[in-house]
Order: structure tokens, then sequence, then C-alpha cells
């Protein structure tokens, strides 16, 4: 059996744990060796190691952090051939009591993040005109949910940058893709459950299929976009893995 990211070296931002470490996981069974940066730089080694490959303390919203981690992970490894923009923070308020330093955490980590990655790892993607970039967006880039004005503005962002990387970039070798994911059970969902932002019957009920998504069926999509067999001629694209969320325009009940 041909594995899809055999002798790939692939990089996974905030993979210590979630949707992250599924991705991190799901690569590794596919061959590709993985290395995690994550603000928990220990929690990042012990599943890098886990898994065969490595990981290292980072922050993806700063650009020294970033350099090193990029530089490190070449020494360590040759190259990287797949990036996965992963690194998030789900922080809630009103609009019009949200704070600077709320705003600006939030973009920094998943806006500008995003781009610090995309560029400094894109470099060495493109000298070797070859690469891989999958970006984790989510439903919140269309779907307007109170009380996270910074989070749905930094997601559409995301898609947003996806589609001109992958343009600028296509004829150099490089795929930029993202995936759009719907509610998926991880300690970021739990922390909105706890803050009482999430009512977990309301939400079942808003989802066609009546359910969270699950950590592994956001990263088989990941792996999707993320392997030239199967993604070859896909490149600028969101896909949405979200039980039917966004398609869902119909009076909802509950059941
Ligand atoms: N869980 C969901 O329902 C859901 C839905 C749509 C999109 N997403 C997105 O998926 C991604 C992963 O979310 P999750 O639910 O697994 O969250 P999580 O909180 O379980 O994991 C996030 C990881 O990112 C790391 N991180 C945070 N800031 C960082 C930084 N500055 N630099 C490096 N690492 C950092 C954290 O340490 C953590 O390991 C996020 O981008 C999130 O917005 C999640």
């Amino acid at each position: 059996m041909t594995l899809k990211l055999e002798s790939k070296v692939a990089v996974v931002t905030g993979g210590a744990t979630g949707i992250g470490e599924a991705i991190a996981r799901r690569f590794a069974a596919e061959g590709a060796t993985v290395v995690i940066w994550d603000l928990d730089g220990i929690g990042a080694a012990r599943l890098g190691e886990e898994l065969g490959g490595s990981g290292l303390a980072c922050d993806v919203a700063s650009r020294a952090s970033v350099t090193e981690a990029t530089a490190t992970t070449i020494r360590r490894h040759d190259r990287i051939e797949v990036l996965v923009n992963n690194a998030g923070v789900a922080i809630a308020g009103p609009s019009e009591t949200f704070s600077d330093d709320q705003w600006d955490t939030s973009i920094a980590i998943m806006q500008t993040g995003v781009f610090l990655c995309s560029q400094i790892v894109g470099r060495h993607m493109l000298e070797r005109r070859s690469g891989s970039i999958v970006n984790i967006s989510s439903i919140n880039a269309w779907a307007a949910f109170p009380m996270r004005l910074a989070y749905c503005a930094a997601k559409a962002a995301v898609v947003a940058m996806t589609e001109v990387l992958a343009i600028e970039w296509a004829d150099r070798g490089i795929r930029v893709n993202a995936v759009a994911p719907g509610v998926t059970r991880t300690a970021l969902v739990q922390k909105g459950i706890d803050e009482g932002v999430i009512d977990v019957e309301a939400y079942r009920a808003r989802t066609p299929m009546h359910r969270f998504g699950e950590p592994d069926e956001i990263a088989r999509a990941v792996l999707y976009l993320a392997n030239d067999l199967d993604g070859s001629f896909v490149t600028g694209t969101t896909l949405r893995v979200d039980g039917g969320w966004s398609a869902q325009g119909w009076i909802v009940r509950d059941r």
C-alpha cells in the first residue's frame, strides 16, 4: 500500500493537542516525519517524539520564533514539504467591550500567524519549488456567531489569504488550501461550553448530522489536501467539514 505522505517532512502548528494532534497522528500514520510547533514546547516534543518526529516551542505570532523554528526544523530534518497552519485560540466576548488585548491576541495568532508561517516556510518551499500548505479556517469564516468578532474576522482572513497565496505560488510548485471545520470536540470547544457560550444541545440541533465533529474527521480532510497524490490539482480551495452546518438554511426545531 502506498502511504500518502511517505518520507515527507510535515510541520503542524498548534499540534500538541486537539485537531492539530489528530492531524499529526494521521500524518505519521501515512508515513510523514511530523514536526510539531506549539506554545507548549513540552507537549509538542512529547508527541512529536512519540510519532517518530520531533516538536519544539514556537509562538506563531512572533517572526523571530517562527524563523528559529524553521531553521531548527530544517537543521534536524533537512526540509519542510507540508505546513499546516492550525494554531488557534477562541476568545469570546461582547463586541462593545472587547478589549484591544483580546482583539490583538486573536488576530496575532490566527491571522498574522498564518502570514508569518506561510511566508517564512513558503520561502523555503519556493526554493525547492515544491510544497503544500493547509490552513485551518472555520465555518465562522462565513457563519456569524455573536461574541466572536475577532475569531470570525481572523477565520475569514484565512480564506482570503489561502486564495491569494494559492494563485501567487501555483506555478512555482506550491499548493495552498484550507479546511473549515464545524464544531469539533476539543479543549477549545470545551472552554466555550464551560464559559456558557456553547450550548451543546442547540449546536447539535443546528447541525444536520446532529453531532459534533471528531478531530480525526478534520485530520482526514487535511490529509486529502496536503498530499500530492489526492490533491495534485487542488489549490485555493477551502473545504468545509461541518456535518452540513453551512448548508443548513431550514428551520431548526429542538429534537
Ligand atoms: N474545535 C473546533 O470546533 C474548531 C472549529 C473550527 C476551527 N477550529 C480551529 O482549529 C484549530 C485547532 O483548534 P482546537 O480546537 O484543536 O484547539 P485547541 O485549543 O485544542 O488547540 C490549539 C493549540 O494551539 C496552540 N497554540 C495557541 N496559540 C499558539 C501560538 N501562538 N503559537 C503556537 N501554538 C499555539 C495551543 O497550545 C494548542 O496546542 C484552531 O485554529 C481553531 O480555530 C476549531
